[in-house]
């Protein structure tokens, strides 16, 4: 790995430099509760919290709240506030699929779209703590259905527009939605996206749902269930632009938000109100620092935690404007981000590696045909950087004059946990750098020894923080074993990390069963299942490899019923299968035919021998002794190359 180090460009305009940043580490060391406070203080209480944390990690007293004698409403910390200094600066940016597609939505605008909403919620029956469902493009509606959920009390699931109608139907059931928010269909990259047919064959699979509101998107035509559909373009203008927000307790639910983990199903990560909205808002403020004069870019989409947060949540506290991009990078041409950032005026741009990688592959011109004079920061989200990755976006995107922010976190952190603090900190290619104020990583090695100094070993966090998830929806027992049971007293991540000699964090991915595709989180148990769903497959197995562009991709091992055959078609068959069980994200790059599965004697499969295979490996499996049958190797390294 590379180790220079790019000290802060000296003209960088920051809040927060070497000698604050330490002033809030020392404040969090010493004064914890007073300092996590002070952090709650960021937002408007309807009554104000006189205490910070109250948690355990351990099985005796396991629970984890914060500033619970607190009370609040989300959507008046989003927009109300802001009403009477900023009723008219821009809130939303909507940029379409095509270029100049963009709609400006003030705060008084988002405001009245989203008591809108939150009245079509109560007509409809939706009370404080019942679910309701986000299946939408990224179009400023999707922000004020979830803002309207925030208002009224209810818990939102926002489902990513690429997941198929059976993923949508678990978690409607998982979750036991009332009404789903969509729109007729999603535009992106040219192509359309059936969300309301989607949404249509995941309520035949799943018949729970009394009400679907479509938001009118392309203009596509739909089908709509009389006495079941709404037309959101029928009934917006009788809505009132008022609506009384809810005051909830800070550990109500604010929302759910399903992720893939190494075994079963997905599970539904509960964030609570006052405690995710601190740190999504703090958070927000350390990493990007925006100021008025800022337009914030996320390239996100609104069904991951990152569009939640920041996206949404987090510049919205902050009374920022944020992009709401609805296309992808390389429509209509490579150059898209960058054009756009000079027409919006982007100056903080927030991506993922994927997608630079994808960008860097068509050389440098279409980046420097745009002048980009108008960013000041950019950011890094959902999987390790590559150095040379982040070389380019520095010296190419960036010009070599702005800061870099690699931000490590997860859907279970709420928010930003291992970041720099631009203009605090100096930046290591590759390296998300340091903890953020009062966050406590630990590197543990597989004996439970928590190790010192430049090390190695299995990242997990000692203490808890407000935006830390609370329950996994429905099974509070899965939460504990998911995350507390591998390191006792602490909270393990599930990525592995080498910390060097100047405690910078280098975080090297997942060392669970969760592959990273993307960006997105893919469970090998969901995809296997997935392919034994098929009648011609006896078992699969499915290991990560190494992507040039997707940093990981699926390999997928399949062994077939006595009797049958491997073909490209039924490799076509498979790949419809995963699609139509999770989505097309989750769809195998490579599927190997294999007459057996390297297993142990107790039945285990081997997934070492299988990642090594996949690599491409002929030799080197290490011990093999403890197979039950030695010679599946050798099998598998011939089908490998066949
Ligand atoms: O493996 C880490 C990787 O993404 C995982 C979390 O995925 P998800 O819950 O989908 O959230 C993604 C967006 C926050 C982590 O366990 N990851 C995320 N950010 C980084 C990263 N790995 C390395 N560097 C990062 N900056």
């Amino acid at each position: 790995m590379s180790e220079a180090v790019h000290p802060v460009p000296a003209d960088f305009e920051s809040r927060i430099g070497p000698a604050e940043l330490d002033a809030l580490n020392h404040r969090a060391d010493t004064d914890t509760d007073g300092f996590w406070l002070e952090q709650a203080r960021r937002l408007d209480w309807a009554k104000a919290p006189t205490r910070a944390g109250n948690w355990s990690f351990h099985e005796a007293d396991f629970g984890i709240r914060w500033f619970e004698d607190g009370q609040l409403n989300l959507s008046v910390n989003c927009l109300d506030r802001h009403l009477a200094e900023r009723g008219d600066k821009v809130a939303l940016i909507f940029e379409g699929d095509e270029p100049g597609h963009t709609q400006r939505w003030t705060y008084r605008q988002l405001y009245e779209e989203t008591c809108r909403f939150a009245n079509l919620y109560r007509q409809k029956g939706v009370k404080r703590g019942d679910r309701v469902m986000i299946y939408m493009p990224m179009i400023p509606e999707a922000a004020a259905a979830m803002l309207a959920c925030a208002r009224v009390g209810a818990i939102h699931s926002v489902v990513f527009g690429g997941f198929s109608p059976e993923s949508v139907a678990g978690r409607i059931e998982d979750c036991d939605a009332k009404l789903i928010v969509t729109a007729d269909e999603g535009c992106r990259g040219g192509k359309r996206i059936p969300l309301k047919a989607n949404v249509d064959k995941a309520i035949a699979l799943c018949p729970r749902i009394d009400a679907v509101v479509v938001v009118t998107r392309t203009g596509g035509e739909v089908a709509m269930v009389e006495g079941r559909d709404i037309r959101w373009s029928d009934v917006r203008d009788t809505l009132p632009t008022e609506a009384e927000p809810e005051v909830m307790d800070a550990e109500d639910p604010l929302f759910i938000l399903y992720t893939s983990g190494s075994t079963g199903k997905p599970k539904g990560v509960v964030h609570t109100t006052g405690g995710y909205a601190t740190w999504a808002a703090t958070t927000f403020d350390w990493v990007f620092g925006a100021t008025d004069r800022d337009i914030f870019w996320c390239t996100a989409d609104i069904g991951w935690i990152t569009g939640h947060s920041y996206v949404v949540y987090g510049p919205l506290m902050n009374g920022a404007t944020s992009v709401m991009f609805d296309g992808i990078p390389t429509y209509p041409g490579p150059d898209r981000f960058w054009e756009t950032c000079d027409r919006l005026g982007v100056t903080i741009f927030y991506t993922a590696p994927t997608a630079l990688r994808s960008l860097m592959r068509e050389g440098d011109a279409p980046v420097t045909k745009h002048r980009r004079s108008s960013i000041r920061l950019l950011g890094t989200v959902g999987e390790p950087i590559n150095p040379e990755a982040w070389e380019w976006y520095w010296r190419v995107v960036g010009d070599g004059r702005v800061p870099i922010v690699d931000t490590w976190w997860q859907t279970e952190t709420g928010g930003i946990l291992i970041s720099p603090v631009p203009g605090a900190i100096d930046m290591k290619p590759g390296s998300a750098t340091k903890p953020l104020p009062g966050i406590k990583p630990l590197l543990v090695d597989a004996n439970h020894q928590v190790l010192e100094g430049a090390t190695s070993g299995n990242l997990c966090l000692s203490h808890s923080w407000p935006g830390q998830m609370r329950t996994v929806w429905g099974d509070h027992e899965r939460f504990f074993q998911t995350y507390f049971t591998a390191y006792p007293g602490l909270y393990f991540t599930g990525d592995g990390c080498r910390r060097d000699e100047d405690g910078y964090y280098w975080i090297t991915g997942r060392v669970d069963d969760v592959i990273n595709v993307s960006g997105h989180r893919i469970g090998t148990a969901e995809v296997e299942s997935a392919l034994v769903a098929h009648p011609l497959v006896a078992e699969a197995a499915v290991v990560a490899i190494p992507h040039d562009i997707k940093g990981q991709a699926i390999y997928a091992y399949v062994t077939l019923n006595a009797g049958e055959s491997g073909s490209d078609e039924l490799r076509k068959q498979l790949n419809q299968e995963v699609r139509q069980h999770i989505g097309a994200l989750a769809a195998p790059e490579r599927i190997q035919f294999a007459p057996s599965l390297p297993k142990t004697r107790s039945g285990k499969i081997m997934r070492r021998i299988l990642r090594k295979v996949a690599e491409g490996e002929t030799g080197g499996f290490g011990d093999v002794s403890t197979l039950a049958d030695p010679s599946v190797v050798d099998q598998l390294v011939a089908g490998r190359n066949s």
